[in-house]
């Protein structure tokens, strides 16, 4: 396959079309982002890396830091997780209340903000440093001890970061909350405010294309039977209410964050991750799902 060849025909195709998304304002600091930033970054089990644009500059991972935290939390424990936080698809916006109400605080899944903030929960109990080895479970999978938070992301989200102390406050309300508001709220979001490169998330991604493990040195992160499970929800949940229409576009198990960055897998194939800061108004990358979907249309082949 001549991925290099099909990248180039992605970059011209995409940057052809017009934008009409909007970069993300409500956390002030990511508004300050240039909407002409486009890269995307292509790693292959069998064939190795390919890409073009600004896959090596960094950007504000946001939601896409919730398939890390998942998967730490999946590694630390077993089904239990699960009582706790569901699997479905919510349908509703990423940072909605409505559900919560009349399902006694119980998440529809991990990667909406109720979800995510319920994993930070349970980290915060598990964990004696939760944002040092959050930050250290990056390094490991990616190899890459540079990777680090954007303090002014941080500084700013905390600052705005009502509706997701609401939320907090909501599941705490049902005793699905158990430690200290702020402290979760921290993790959450400094996990959402992690920096990292196309490349580097690619390579981060690489262990769900994988089998859970790492692809340069073979660490097992996770368990074959929990990544196939981590896949799932990416596939059923990982944009929200627009899940479905990744899936009928893309056909990829993937995740999105309001940075402007796409992660997605191939199982057994490849790992691909795409950024471009313009939203359209589910939240997700406008640009990034396009390609993507060239990327499967071109190359004949997704998971379907
Ligand atoms: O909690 C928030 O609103 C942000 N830190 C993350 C939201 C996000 O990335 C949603 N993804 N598309």
């Amino acid at each position: 396959m001549q991925y290099q060849k099909i990248l180039d025909t992605i970059k011209s195709e995409t940057l052809a079309r017009p934008i009409t998304g909007k970069v993300a304002t409500y956390i002030p600091e990511l508004a300050k982002i240039d909407p002409d930033k486009f890269g995307m970054h292509l790693y292959c089990i069998n064939s190795g890396h390919y890409g073009f644009g600004n896959e090596s500059e960094r950007f504000s991972i946001q939601s896409i830091s919730k398939v890390f935290s998942l998967t730490l939390a999946m590694s630390l424990l077993d089904d239990e997780l699960f009582e706790r936080v569901d699997v479905e698809p919510s349908g509703d916006p990423f940072n909605s209340l409505i559900q919560l109400e009349y399902e006694n605080g119980i998440p529809r899944n991990p990667f909406i903000n109720a979800g995510a903030l319920v994993i930070a929960d349970i980290l915060v109990s598990i964990l004696e440093n939760p944002q040092q080895e959050f930050l250290d479970f990056i390094h490991k999978i990616t190899g890459n001890t540079t990777i680090n938070i954007n303090q002014k992301v941080f500084d700013s989200e905390k600052k705005y970061s009502h509706r997701n102390a609401a939320l907090l406050n909501l599941m705490k309300s049902f005793g699905n909350i158990k430690n200290d508001i702020e402290t979760v709220l921290d993790l959450y979001i400094y996990q959402c405010s992690i920096e990292m490169s196309c490349k580097e998330l690619a390579t981060a991604f690489m262990i769900y294309a994988n089998a859970g493990n790492t692809l340069s040195d073979d660490i097992e992160v996770i368990t074959s039977r929990k990544t196939k499970r981590i896949n799932a929800i990416m596939q059923t949940c990982g944009f929200y209410d627009e899940a479905g229409e990744f899936s009928f576009r893309v056909g990829l198990p993937g995740k999105s964050g309001v940075g402007g960055g796409i992660a997605a897998i191939h199982p057994g194939q490849y790992a691909v991750t795409v950024w471009s800061p313009p939203l359209n108004p589910k939240g997700n990358s406008e640009l990034g799902m396009y390609a993507l979907e060239r990327l499967t249309t071109l190359t004949g082949f997704s998971i379907f």
